[in-house]
């Protein structure tokens, strides 16, 4: 199918701003700095995943769904948004999150549970001690029978739920960021900015692939640049792999090679994926008070934050060349900030030192 004649519904807000990010660019020093706010989608406090959830929940519907379910993390953001798009079309909201039950419940969970989410935790603390690649591949089948088993449960009572991959990246999902890229290239004819990089997230794929895949077909006068947000990341070849399905999909016409693909990870010592998924960082922390301080804008400290150190890195050292004009694509994740085990890591860096004052009474 013709990639303009692919239908969509509207789970939050397109046209997000484009905006100048004056006090960071003066902090850096080096080309002007830029920020697309996809933090600012709507949906249920914004993020990249409504662009996708726009093609998702519409081929829901028309598939006759009445819900829909997805997997990540116990605190995928991807999760949250999912939830609130079925709830704002009348759909059962079902997550299945791989991870064990907290005790105590916050940031993106509380949120799933606010909303009505059914949440099944895949909990896999048994295989913990297993060897690679066999605690993997038990891991992997445990969740494929267990989520059959839920399904099959669903079914049972008259629920079919919609199968929304890992991070809303399937050909379906990625078309949201295809179309991100005349969005962007508008506002910056709009507002004269020149620009040669987009840096965006690379977790499940989706946002790179889209927009690689849409700076191609509409001839963007940016490099689509990708931070990997965890050490396992998938390669080039399974990127440019995807592009070329997309291309398929949509009739793009565009062919991508592995080499065309440009990931940057910082350094073997300080990769910007920082210590682990979702493990607090206290680098990634820095990078979060840097954005906030400077423009008063929030990153998350699992995704976004990340993102944003790369984002920076890269223009400290020039790999994104001194004088050139950088957009940062901010893709939200902001709830994970009040998640318990990064509320609990930020108390040191933020809660104590200068600034603070007490006057009693
Ligand atoms: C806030 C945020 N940024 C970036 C990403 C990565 O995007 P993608 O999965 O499309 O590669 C995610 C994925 O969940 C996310 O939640």
């Amino acid at each position: 199918m013709k990639f303009q004649d692919i239908q969509k519904v509207e789970v939050g807000y397109l046209n997000t701003p484009l905006e100048y990010m004056p006090n960071l660019t003066k902090e850096i020093g080096k080309g002007k700095l830029y920020v697309k706010r996809d933090d600012l989608t709507g949906l249920a406090f914004g993020g990249n995943k409504a662009r996708k959830l726009d093609y998702l929940v519409k081929d829901a519907i028309d598939g006759g769904y009445n819900a829909l379910m997805t997997f990540g993390g116990v605190q995928t953001n991807h999760g949250r948004m999912t939830v609130a798009a079925a709830v704002k079309y009348g759909m059962k909201p079902i997550l299945v999150l791989t991870g064990a039950k907290p005790d105590y419940c916050s940031g993106n969970l509380i949120l799933d549970r606010m909303m009505g989410a059914d949440v099944h935790f895949i909990d896999t603390t048994a295989l913990a001690g297993l060897p690679e690649p066999e605690k993997s591949e038990k891991t992997s089948a445990f969740l494929a029978q267990e989520t059959a088993k839920i399904v099959a449960e669903y079914e049972a009572q008259g629920i079919r739920p919609y199968n929304v991959p890992v991070g809303g990246s399937s050909l379906v999902g990625a078309a949201g960021y295809i179309n991100a890229v005349p969005e962007i290239m508008q506002q910056m004819k709009d507002q004269g900015i020149e620009a040669k990089y987009l840096v965006c997230g690379y977790g499940s794929m989706g946002t790179f692939g889209g927009l690689w895949a849409g700076a191609k077909y509409f001839n963007a006068p940016f490099e689509v640049v990708g931070i990997p947000v965890s050490a396992t990341f998938r390669g080039r070849d399974q990127i440019s792999e995807f592009i070329g399905k997309l291309s398929a999909e949509y009739e793009l016409g565009i062919t991508c090679t592995p080499e065309e693909i440009r990931l940057e990870t910082g350094t073997a010592e300080s990769p910007y994926y920082g210590v682990g998924y979702n493990i607090p960082d206290p680098v990634t922390q820095e990078y979060m008070a840097l954005l906030a301080r400077t423009e008063g804008l929030f990153t998350d400290p699992c995704y976004s934050g990340k993102i944003f150190r790369g984002f920076v890195d890269l223009v400290k050292t020039g790999k994104i060349p001194e004088g050139e004009n950088a957009i940062f694509l901010h893709s939200g994740g902001t709830p994970a900030i009040w998640s318990k085990e990064h509320l609990d890591a930020a108390q040191e860096l933020f809660y104590g030192g200068e600034g603070l004052f007490v006057h009693k009474a």
